[in-house]
C-alpha cells in the first residue's frame, strides 16, 4: 500500500475526487476491517479536500454513534430523524445544507461549521451509517460532492 496520496492540489474538486477514487479502492482492497477502512477514508478526504470536519456515524439501535473521524471533538450520539445526520438516515438519501443556520434542528458540534453534506452508507439496502462532512464556509457542497462521496461510501464493505 502506498503511504502517500497523489492528487492535483488546487485543481477543481471533481478532478481531485476522480484521482482519489482508485487510491481509496486500493487502500481498502487488502483490509477487511471496516473501522480501519473508515478511518483511512476520513484521512484521505480531509487531506486532499481540506474539509473542516469529516467522519462517520454508525447505526446502533435507534441512534447514530460517532465513528472514525478527522477534525475537532464531536457529539457522540444522534437519534434517528434528528439533525442533518439523523434526517439523512431517515430518508436514506444525501442531504446538502448550504447554511447550517437555516436547517431546522441542525446539531452544532462546532460553531465554526457553516455548511454540511451527509451521505448515507447503505449495505444490502439498509442504512448502516452516514458520512458527514462539514465546511467552515457557507455553501461549500454541491452535486459534485454528492456524486463522488456516494461513490466513496459504496466502496466500503462492512
Ligand atoms: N451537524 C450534524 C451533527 C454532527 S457534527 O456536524 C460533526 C447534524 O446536524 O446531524
Amino acid at each position: 500500500m502506498s503511504e502517500s496520496l497523489h492528487y492535483s492540489k488546487g485543481s477543481a474538486k471533481a478532478i481531485i475526487y476522480q484521482e482519489l477514487l482508485p487510491q481509496l479502492k486500493a487502500l481498502m482492497a487488502d483490509e477487511s476491517n471496516y473501522i480501519a477502512n473508515l478511518a483511512n477514508v476520513t484521512a484521505v478526504l480531509k487531506e486532499a479536500l481540506g474539509f473542516f470536519w469529516v467522519g462517520f456515524y454508525l447505526v446502533e439501535g435507534h441512534q447514530l454513534v460517532l465513528g472514525p473521524f478527522q477534525g475537532s471533538v464531536a457529539c457522540t450520539r444522534i437519534n434517528k430523524g434528528k439533525g442533518v445526520c439523523g434526517k439523512a438516515w431517515e430518508k436514506a438519501g444525501t442531504i446538502i445544507v448550504p447554511d447550517v443556520d437555516q436547517f431546522p434542528g441542525h446539531i452544532a458540534c462546532s460553531s465554526k461549521s457553516r455548511s454540511e453534506i451527509v451521505v448515507p452508507v447503505l449495505q444490502d439496502d439498509k442504512v448502516v451509517g452516514v458520512l458527514d462532512v462539514d465546511s467552515d464556509c457557507l455553501d461549500a457542497f454541491d452535486e459534485v460532492d454528492a456524486q463522488y462521496l456516494e461513490q466513496v461510501v459504496r466502496m466500503i464493505r462492512f
